[in-house]
C-alpha cells in the first residue's frame, strides 16, 4: 500500500486529496492516511492542507522501501524486499529466510548491523545509515561444483554501478573486494546451502561504504567511503537500486559465471590482474604473476618457472595493496 501511495504522489505535481488516492486504490480514506504515516515515519516529509491533500516535500536520505522499488527494473532480484532498522546480520536473517522457503531474488537490507559478518570469520562494521548492507538470495539451477562464479559476477556487477552512478574509478580486487585508490569500498561475503549435488540457495552479503568520513585506527589505511572519494553524499537508495538492477543484469547475461560474456570485462576492471600476488599453499607463501580468471572463478598466477597454479579461495595478498 505504501509503495501505490507513494508511485501516486512521486508522479503528481501539486497536492493530491485522499480522496483522490483512495478513489484510484479502491481503498479507504483510512488506510490512505496510514500509509502516509508509514511513508512520513520512514523519512518522507509530507505536506498535508486542507481541502487540497498531500504533497511529497522531502524524500528519505536514508534506505526506503517504496523509493528502492520504484527505481527497479528487474524480474526477480529485490521484488520481495525488507528494509530493516537494525539487525544483527542481513546474511543471517536471509539464511532464516531461505530456509523457510523464500523466492528467489528476496533481499534483505538494513540500515544498521549490530553483528556484520565479513570474510574468514572477521566483522563488518556496519554503523547507522553510514553504509548500504544487504544479503541478496539465489536459487539458481547450478549444481555446488557450478556456484564459485558467483561472488566474481557479483563483484564485476557492484562494481560496474558504482563506477557509473558514484562516477568512482572502483577496481575489482579478487575475488571479494571493490576498491579504490588501493582502499576496500564494498565487501562480498557470498554462503552456500546445499544438500548433496543441488544447491538450495546462495547468500550474496553485499557491504558498501558509503557516507563514513573516518574509519577506526585498526582499517583507516585500509578502508574508504564513496564520501571520502568524492566529498559527496550519495542517494544510497539510488545506488540500491542500481546494484540490485546491475546484478540482475549480469547475474542473467553469463549464467552466474565468468565466461566469454564478461571475462574481457571483468579483467580490465580487476586491479589483481597483470599484479604480483602471494597466496600461502602448505604452509608456504607462494608468489607470482596474476594472470587470468578462470570460468569458475579461480585467480590463475602465473609461477616464475612459467607454470601456472590455480588458486581459488583464502586470502590473497597484492604487492602494494592492503
Ligand atoms: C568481507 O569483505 O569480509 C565481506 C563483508 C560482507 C559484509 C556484508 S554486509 C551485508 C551482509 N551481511 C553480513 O553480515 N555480511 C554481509
Amino acid at each position: 500500500m505504501q509503495e501505490k501511495v507513494y508511485e501516486i504522489l512521486k508522479n503528481s505535481q501539486g497536492y493530491v486529496s485522499g480522496q483522490e488516492i483512495s478513489k484510484q486504490l479502491s481503498v479507504s480514506r483510512q488506510a490512505v492516511w496510514k500509509a502516509i504515516n508509514a511513508l512520513k515515519e520512514q523519512g518522507f516529509v509530507i505536506d498535508s492542507v486542507t481541502n487540497k491533500g498531500y504533497k511529497i516535500i522531502e524524500y528519505p536520505k536514508n534506505l526506503c522501501k517504496p523509493v528502492v522499488c520504484s527505481m527497479l527494473n528487474t524480474k526477480f532480484t529485490g521484488r520481495h524486499l525488507e528494509i530493516l532498522e537494525s539487525t544483527h546480520s542481513t546474511n543471517d536473517d536471509l539464511k532464516k529466510a531461505g530456509h523457510g522457503g523464500c523466492e528467489n531474488g528476496t533481499v534483505i537490507a538494513a540500515r544498521e548491523q549490530t553483528a556484520g559478518k565479513g570474510r574468514l570469520g572477521r566483522t563488518w562494521l556496519s554503523k547507522k545509515d553510514e553504509n548500504i548492507a544487504f544479503s541478496l538470495l539465489l536459487r539458481p539451477k547450478l549444481s555446488p561444483m557450478e556456484v564459485s562464479g558467483i561472488t566474481p559476477v557479483a563483484g564485476l556487477a557492484v562494481c560496474k554501478a558504482i563506477r557509473e552512478f558514484c562516477n568512482i574509478d572502483c577496481k575489482i580486487k579478487w575475488p571479494n573486494d571493490v576498491i579504490v585508490n588501493n582502499k576496500k569500498l564494498v565487501g562480498i561475503l557470498t554462503e552456500m546451502s546445499a544438500e548433496f549435488d543441488a544447491v538450495e540457495y546462495i547468500i550474496v552479503g553485499i557491504g558498501i561504504n558509503t557516507d563514513q568520513w573516518e574509519f577506526p585506527r585498526e582499517v583507516k589505511d585500509k578502508a574508504t567511503s564513496v564520501f571520502l572519494e568524492t566529498g559527496e553524499r550519495v542517494n544510497k537508495n539510488m545506488l540500491l537500486a542500481c546494484i540490485l538492477n546491475s546484478l540482475e543484469k549480469e547475474f542473467l547475461k553469463s549464467n552466474y559465471r565468468i565466461n566469454e560474456s564478461n571475462i574481457e570485462e571483468y579483467k580490465s576492471l580487476c586491479a589483481t590482474i597483470n599484479r604480483t600476488v602471494s597466496f600461502i599453499r602448505g604452509g608456504k607463501t607462494i608468489s607470482g604473476k596474476a594472470v587470468n580468471v578462470t570460468g569458475s572463478g579461480e585467480l590463475q598466477v602465473q609461477l616464475s618457472d612459467g607454470s601456472l597454479c590455480s588458486v581459488n579461495s583464502g586470502e590473497v595478498t597484492i604487492q602494494g595493496i592492503y
